[in-house]
Order: C-alpha cells, then structure tokens, then sequence
C-alpha cells in the first residue's frame, strides 16, 4: 500500500437517485477526504453481500471537509445492494487508490471529456485544476448526462452531446471535442482529460495525438485486489524508447497520458 491509502470504515450520510439509474452517495470518511485526489477511487466493500465477495472500485466525485461522494450507476449485485443502503450504514473502504489527474497544467487550457459516470471524476478536477476550461459531456440519452451544473457553477463553459438527441447536440462527444481541436495551433495551447468507455478514450486519445497536445485518460477495467498485487488489471503501456510493459491500472494507473497506451483491440 502507498503512503496515502487506508483501509478505513465509511459511514453512509445519504444517498439521492439522481437521472438514468445513477445514485449519488455521501460517505463520511475522514482521512479517505483529506487525502482524496482527483481521478483517485474508493475500492468498498459492500455489505450484505458474502464476504468472499469482491470490493467494487468507484471514482472519487467530491472531498470536503471529513466527506467524500461517488456517483454510480446499478448495474449489478454489488450496485443494487449498494443503493439500499440507508443512511447510517457502515462501509469497508480502502482509499483513496490510484495515481489521479495530473493538475500543473502551465498556460494550457484544460478540455474534460466526459461520457456517463466517467464525469464524477471530473467533476472533481475541475474544482481542483488552477485554471477553468471546457466540459464536454457525452452519452446515449439525456438521462446519461451528469453533473453540468457542477460544471457551471465552477465557472466551466459547458457543452453536451447525446447520441439519440435528447440533450445538446445529436452525436458522440468526439464531435464537439473536434470542435476544438480544429486547427493544429490551437490543439497544441490544450490539455485534455477524459474519463468513459474505451472507444471514447481511444477516440479522444488518437485526437490527441494528432493535435499535438497531452491527453491523460482514465483507464475503467475490472479489478479484483485494486492495490496491485493480483494483475487482474494490466494494461500494455509503451514506453518513449518504443519498447512495451504492462502496468497495472489500479496502483499505477487508472490515469494514463494518451501516448503511453497501446490498444489491444482493433478499434470498433
Ligand atoms: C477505477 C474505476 C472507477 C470506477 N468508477 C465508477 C463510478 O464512479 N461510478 C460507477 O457507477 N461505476 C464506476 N466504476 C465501475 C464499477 O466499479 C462497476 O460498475 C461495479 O463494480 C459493478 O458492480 P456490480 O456488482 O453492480 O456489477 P457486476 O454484477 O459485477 O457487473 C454487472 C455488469 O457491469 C459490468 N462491469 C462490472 N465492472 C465494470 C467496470 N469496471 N467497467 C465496466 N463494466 C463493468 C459487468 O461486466 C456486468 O456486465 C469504476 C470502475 C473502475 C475500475
Ligand atoms: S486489481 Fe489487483 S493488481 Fe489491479
């Protein structure tokens, strides 16, 4: 375990169902908020489920004062008995996890690319980074976009996209990002951040490249111990001499710059 990670017990302050199936939950767990960094997560045991089971790991959404929130979506066992939880309940958490987003961003303007519950954790950054930029938020549905007034209450300028047209522009959010990235003088005075399902990491990473400007990205693959020791996460990274080693997303990720990532599969 790194200096900064506990295993600690939580306790349930409440929890809201917000739009599209997500919950947002506030735990009050002292050291795990005062350490928390942006793109860091909580790996919690879920109560009620048996002990054998597996922690599930959940991007760190606020940190203030001696609480923390995450924001998640109930897709399985772990999510549906996570959100029957009353306020009061006990939680086993070890956290804050992960390397996070990297802040010293210089004179560049941040872009965060979000897509469903991968804006919790730039929600985060953008209260955190020294300068205001662009949030993009993406997903299937209007119910999929999360968080935009956190983002304008920061002072971000916001813009969103859908893919059936529900909420801001019809399309993927590589669309407004290319936006933005038109010209490459201009790529170049940026600093992306992105969180969301593979294909938009890889799309918004090749963007990047292209542009000329770093893109840090961060990786969502399962996890099992989520402090590095059972390789159930790696990830392929390339180093800048070309040759290639794995990494593992939980310890030395889940935050990656776009150039070190080598995709496996073809894109689809
Ligand atoms: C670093 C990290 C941060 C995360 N942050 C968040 C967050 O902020 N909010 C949130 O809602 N979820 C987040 N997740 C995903 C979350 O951990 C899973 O949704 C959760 O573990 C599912 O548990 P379950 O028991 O409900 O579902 P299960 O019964 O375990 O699985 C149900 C379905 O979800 C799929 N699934 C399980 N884990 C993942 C995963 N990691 N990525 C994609 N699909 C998965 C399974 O393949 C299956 O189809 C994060 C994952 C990682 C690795
Ligand atoms: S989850 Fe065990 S090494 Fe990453």
């Amino acid at each position: 375990m790194n200096s900064t990670m506990r295993l600690s017990e939580g306790q349930v302050l409440g929890q809201e169902a917000i739009s599209g199936g997500y919950r947002h939950m506030r735990v009050r767990a002292p050291e795990i908020a005062a350490a928390a960094r942006p793109g860091q997560f909580v790996h919690v045991r879920v109560p009620g489920l048996d002990t054998a089971s597996l922690r599930r790991p959940f991007s760190i959404y606020r940190a203030d004062g001696d609480e923390f929130a995450i924001l998640y979506k109930t897709v399985g066992r772990g999510t549906e008995r996570l959100a029957e939880l009353a306020a009061g309940a006990h939680l086993s958490l070890i956290g804050p996890l992960g390397n996070g987003f990297p802040t010293d961003i210089g004179d560049r303007t941040p872009i965060l690319v979000g897509g469903g519950y991968g804006v919790a954790p730039l929600a985060f950054l953008a209260a955190r980074l020294p300068r205001r930029g662009v949030a993009l938020l993406g997903g299937r549905s209007a119910g999929d976009v999360l968080c935009e007034q956190d983002f304008a209450a920061l002072g971000w300028s916001v813009e969103v996209s859908t893919q059936d047209g529900t909420r801001g522009s019809r399309g993927l959010v590589t669309m407004l990002l290319d936006r933005h990235l038109a010209g490459s003088a201009k790529g170049s005075a940026l600093e992306l951040f992105a969180c969301g399902p593979d294909g938009m990491l890889r799309a918004v990473g090749a963007r990047a490249i292209a542009a000329g400007c770093p893109a840090w990205l961060s990786l969502d693959h399962h996890m099992v111990c989520g402090i590095g020791a059972c390789l159930a996460c790696v990830q392929k990274l390339r180093s800048p001499d070309g040759s290639t080693r794995q990494a593992r997303v939980c310890s030395d990720g889940p935050v990656f710059e776009a150039r070190e990532i080598v995709w496996e599969e073809p894109p689809r």
